[in-house]
This record gives structure tokens, sequence and C-alpha cells, in this order.
């Protein structure tokens, strides 16, 4: 296990999904975890009691990423409490899946506000507010590289997250702050089964090279590796996290 004991790290979208696992992994690893959410406010708390209960320490902070006031809040709460934010894992999302004739103009604007605002909107924070020498994960997907009708949308605002990576290391290189994206394949969260049958689950499960999708732990893993100083020299890059999917 990675030692983060020292590491200050906001997690958004963190109460549930892979987001709670990776707040989990990371203060079991020794970081303090700010556990953002936007509207479940129960499970934010119970991922925190969870960590307070395991001997860790978090705070659970409610925020709309898409808000850029809200976000400025969230940054606030954060240092009001730790003093400092070193890393910041940019996992909140969502996904509408709809074939493009059938996308509405809202999903359209939803998916955007939240997956590619979203990032946005705590980038600029981060790039003055995050502590020199931290580390940014932002999640993209391993979908993009697979082109699944229905997806187009979704991938799109991935992809934004992707470049918006890439350029932001640039930009915040000279603080010494890695940046670099995290491609899940299907993992078993309530964004991928909602919605399919047990047909296709075992259909995608069948694609990655141990025929099964992935567990919120095995990407929250892959998570405390980035946000550790031993990744530091990984920087731009787009990490694909899918059992050999694609
Ligand atoms: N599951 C997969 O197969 C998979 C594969 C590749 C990539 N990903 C990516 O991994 C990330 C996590 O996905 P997941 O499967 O864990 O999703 P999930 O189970 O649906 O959880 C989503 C989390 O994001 C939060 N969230 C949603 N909108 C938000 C907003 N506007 N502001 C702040 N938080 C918000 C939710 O909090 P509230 O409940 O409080 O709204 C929740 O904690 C996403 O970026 C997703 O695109 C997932």
């Amino acid at each position: 296990m990675q030692n983060l004991t020292e590491k200050v790290i906001l997690v958004t979208g963190a109460s549930r999904g892979i987001g709670a696992a990776v707040a989990r992994s990371l203060a079991a690893a020794g970081a303090k975890v700010i556990v953002n959410y936007a509207g479940s406010r129960a499970d934010a708390e119970n991922v925190v009691s969870a960590i307070r209960e395991a001997g860790g320490s978090a705070l659970a902070v409610q925020a709309d990423v898409s808000n850029p006031a809200q976000v400025i809040r969230l940054f606030d709460e954060a240092i009001a409490q730790y003093g400092r934010i070193d890393v910041l894992v940019n996992n909140a999302g969502i996904m509408i899946t709809k074939q493009i004739k059938d996308t509405t103009d809202e999903d359209f604007s939803r998916m955007f506000d939240i997956n590619v605002k979203g990032v946005f909107n705590t980038l600029r924070e981060a790039a003055t507010r995050l502590a020199d020498n931290g580390s940014i994960i932002n999640f993209s997907t391993s979908v993009n590289r697979i082109m699944i009708p229905g997806y187009a949308s979704y991938v799109a605002t991935k992809a934004a997250v992707e470049q918006l990576t890439r350029v932001f290391a640039k930009e915040v290189g000279s603080r010494g702050i890695n940046v670099n994206s995290l491609s899940p394949g299907p993992t078993n969260t309530e964004l991928f089964t909602q919605g399919k049958s047990e047909e296709a689950i075992a259909r995608l499960a069948g694609m990655s090279a141990f025929g099964r999708i992935a567990e919120p732990e095995d990407i929250s893993r892959i998570v405390c590796f980035l946000a550790s100083d031993e990744a530091k020299w990984i920087s731009a890059q787009n990490i694909g996290a899918n059992g050999g999917m694609a």
C-alpha cells in the first residue's frame, strides 16, 4: 500500500461508486480526505463515518462541481479544515447513453456541465490553490477507445477531459504538480449497471482479458499510486485501467 500520510486529498463525487472507494483507499493509506458530493448527503456521511471508524480523517463537503461559486466554496472549506490541498481527484461525473438522434439539448448540456465544466472549474481553482508538488487525477473512460453506439456525447465529454489534462499539465508543471487522466473500463457502480441487462454486462465483461468487469477497488488502488510521490514523473498521460479491454 502507498504511504499517503500528510497528504490532503479532495475527491469529487465521493459519496458513491468509484469515488467512495477512492476516498476509502486514500484514507486507508493515511491521507486526509475531503469527500465531495452533490446531492447524496447521507451516502457521503457514511463514507466519512467509515473512514473515521477505521482511524482515518475525512470531511464531507457538498458542492455541485458544475457551479463555479460552489467549487470556490469547496476549496475554501477544505483549506479551512486541513490547511491545504495536495491532491485533487476529479472523479465526479454522469453518463447519459442515447444515440445522437435521441439526445436532447438538456442531456448534452448536463453532461458537458458536470463532466467538462466541472473539471474546468476545479482545475481553475487548483491552478493557484493546490499545494506545490501536488497531483491531479482526472477521470476519463476507456469507452473512448471502443466505439459503442449511444456513447457519443459521453465520450466527447471525456475526450475534452483528456485534452484539458494534457495542456493543464504544462501550465502547472513549473509548480511541481503532475496531472494525469485515468480511464477505467466498465466498473461495478450504478453509473455502469443502471439500465443494462445481465447479458449486456456479461458481454462487456467478456471484453476484458480477465473476463470480468472491475470492482471500484480495482480503480481506487491505481488512484492511490497516482496520488503518491512515486508517480510524480508520470504527467500529461492518459492511463487505461480496463483489464486489457482496450
Ligand atoms: N463505472 C464505470 O464503468 C466507469 C467507467 C469509466 C469511467 N467512469 C467514470 O468514473 C467516475 C465515477 O463514476 P461512477 O461509476 O463511480 O459513478 P456513480 O456511481 O454514478 O457516482 C457518481 C458520483 O459523482 C457525484 N456527482 C454527480 N454529479 C455531481 C456534481 N454535479 N457535483 C459533484 N458530484 C457529483 C455523485 O454524487 P451525488 O450522488 O451526491 O450526486 C456520485 O458520488 C465518473 O467520472 C465516470 O464517468 C466510470
